[in-house]
C-alpha cells in the first residue's frame, strides 16, 4: 500500500491545482452582458488589441469616457452616437467603482 501513497498525493496535488485554475477562471471577466455596446467593442476595438483588453481593463466610471476618447484618437471608428452608446455600456457594466459599490451593498 505504501507505493500507492505518492500516486494518491499526486493526484490529491493535481485536483488542488485544477481547483486553483477554477478559482483563478472565476477572477477573470464573467461572461460581457449583452447589448449594443458590446457589439460595438466586438465589432471595433479588436483589431489593435484583443477585445478581452477592453472587458480586463480596471476603469472607474470616470476613466471610461477618457479612454474611448483615447482609443478613437488613436483610430478607432465610433460615430458620436456610438462613443455614447459604448461609454453607456463601459460605465453601466465594467467601471470597478460601480461593481465596488454593488459588492459592498450586501
Ligand atoms: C487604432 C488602434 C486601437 C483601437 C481601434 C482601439 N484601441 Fe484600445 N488601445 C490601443 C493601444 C495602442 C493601446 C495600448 C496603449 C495604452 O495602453 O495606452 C490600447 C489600450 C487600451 C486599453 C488599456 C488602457 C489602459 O489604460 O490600461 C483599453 C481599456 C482600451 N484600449 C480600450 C479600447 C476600446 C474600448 C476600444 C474601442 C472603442 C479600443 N480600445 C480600440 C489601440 C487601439
Amino acid at each position: 500500500m505504501k507505493r500507492i501513497d505518492p500516486l494518491v498525493r499526486l493526484l490529491g496535488f493535481a485536483g488542488a491545482a485544477l481547483l486553483g485554475a477554477v478559482a483563478l477562471a472565476a477572477q477573470q471577466p464573467a461572461t460581457p452582458t449583452p447589448g449594443p455596446g458590446l457589439d460595438l467593442i466586438n465589432e471595433r476595438c479588436g483589431y489593435c488589441h484583443t477585445t478581452n483588453q477592453v472587458f480586463a481593463a480596471h476603469k472607474t466610471a470616470a476613466e471610461w469616457p477618457a479612454v474611448v476618447q483615447s482609443m478613437i484618437d488613436r483610430g478607432a471608428e465610433l460615430s458620436p452616437e456610438e462613443q455614447k452608446v459604448m461609454n453607456d455600456y463601459l460605465v453601466a457594466t465594467l467601471a470597478t467603482d460601480k461593481k465596488a459599490a454593488g459588492a459592498a451593498g450586501h
